[in-house]
Formats: structure tokens, C-alpha cells, sequence
């Protein structure tokens, strides 16, 4: 597949043959996992260090949570720096190719997949260490039409990720929002449910496009 031009879409860009395709995109790869690089480091943020300063070590088994995992590049990389992988996706084509992956190479064998929506997971309350999620947030509002509910998803979404991570566990999201107006529901949600934190743009300027979210969970 060769590098795409315009924006993927969801979920026809992932299902079917086009899971494979993605799977098979060496551009993808290569752009999955620098992004998940750049999330690893931003785990390790001063500034998110300053929210809540003391204790703020970032163990190596950490435990961390893979919101919207795909074929599994992102968390690839999360497991080959010694974290715990917990990899969740919405789809079973995604999914069936990270579980091949499973299958044949060293790197995958310790991480766990997942089939669940990130709007509803079947996780404990306080398990996870940290999460990242990596060019997945952006959907989960899908199949919501009007605003309203919109702002209901994304603020019960970020509830429950609130409650699923330990206290001080981190949370960071790279996503690509439409406009001004959506980045802000998003962070509002994020905000009015008890997170710390701040965003990372690559324009000053920049209202939509990529966006890097860090957040903190309070102690
Ligand atoms: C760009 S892809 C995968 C990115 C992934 N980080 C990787 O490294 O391959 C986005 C993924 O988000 C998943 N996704 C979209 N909405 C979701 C939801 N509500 N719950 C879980 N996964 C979702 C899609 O199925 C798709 O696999």
C-alpha cells in the first residue's frame, strides 16, 4: 500500500482487505511506531512530573493499556521498552492480525488484545499503571450525528478512563481532531473529569490536525 493521501476513515479503512493493507503498509508501521515512540517519552514529561511532584518513577513493568491498538504497532513498541501491554480494538480484522502476529514473533508473546469498544471496556476499576492511545481517540465518537451526544460519549468515555487508572497514572493521547471546537470537548472532558494536563501541538496556532494530549490522574 502506498502512503495514503487523504484521511482514513472509520471503520472502512480498517476492516476486510484493509486490514491487511494497513498491516502491510510499511509507511504505517514506520508512522505507528514513531508516534508511539513520542508517546513513550511524553510518559516521562516533566511538566506531568511537576503536576503532582514526589513520587513519579515510571517502572519498566508498568502495567499500560493500548486504546484502539490496531494490528498492534503501538503496542509493539510499548512491550520492547518493558512495559505490560494490555492492547484493546473495536475490530476483529485489526485484532486477527495482531493475534497472528501473537503467534510468531518474541515481541508480541507477553501482549494481551483485547475486543472491546474503548467507549464501554470490560476492565476493573484502578488496573492500569498508565495508557496511551495512538491515532484512535479521534473515533470514538462514530456514528453520533448530533452534538449533544457527542459531548455525553466523550465526557463518559473519559470518566471511565479515570477510573480504570491508578492514582498518578498517566494518560496520553495523539489523535487528530477536526476543528477547534471538537479539540475543546475533548479536553473539557478530560479536564471536568478530574485529569491534569496539557497539549502539545506542532503549530502554535494549530487548531486540528495532530495533537498530542498528556494527562495526569490525580493522587
Ligand atoms: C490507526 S488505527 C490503529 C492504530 C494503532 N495504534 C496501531 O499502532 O496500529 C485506529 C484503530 O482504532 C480502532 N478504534 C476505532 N474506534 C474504536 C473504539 N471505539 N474502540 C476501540 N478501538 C477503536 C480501529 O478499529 C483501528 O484499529
Amino acid at each position: 500500500m502506498s502512503r495514503k493521501t487523504s484521511n482514513p476513515r472509520f471503520p472502512d479503512s480498517y476492516i476486510g482487505s484493509m486490514s491487511n493493507d494497513y498491516n502491510d503498509s510499511i509507511w504505517m508501521e514506520r508512522n505507528q511506531k514513531k508516534t508511539a515512540s513520542i508517546c513513550i517519552q511524553y510518559l516521562y514529561d516533566k511538566k506531568l512530573n511537576d503536576i503532582d511532584p514526589g513520587k513519579n518513577l515510571i517502572e519498566q513493568n508498568s502495567l499500560l493499556l493500548d486504546l484502539g491498538c490496531g494490528t498492534g504497532f503501538s503496542s509493539e513498541i510499548l512491550s520492547t521498552h518493558g512495559f505490560r501491554v494490555v492492547g484493546v480494538d473495536i475490530l476483529k480484522d485489526m485484532l486477527y492480525k495482531a493475534g497472528e502476529k501473537k503467534k510468531l514473533y518474541s515481541e508480541y508473546k507477553k501482549i494481551e488484545f483485547i475486543l472491546a469498544d474503548i467507549n464501554s471496556l470490560p476492565l476493573r476499576e484502578m488496573v492500569f499503571d498508565h495508557s496511551l492511545s495512538i491515532s484512535a481517540y479521534n473515533f470514538i465518537t462514530h456514528g453520533l450525528l448530533k452534538n449533544n451526544e457527542k459531548i455525553k460519549r466523550i465526557n463518559a468515555t473519559a470518566k471511565y478512563l479515570h477510573k480504570i487508572l491508578k492514582p498518578l497514572g498517566r494518560l496520553i493521547i495523539e489523535f487528530y481532531p477536526l476543528d477547534e471546537k471538537e479539540l475543546t470537548s475533548y479536553i473539557s472532558s478530560f479536564i471536568n473529569n478530574g485529569f491534569n494536563g496539557f497539549l502539545i501541538k506542532k503549530y502554535e496556532k494549530q487548531k486540528s490536525g495532530q495533537t498530542f494530549i498528556l494527562l495526569k490522574k490525580p493522587k
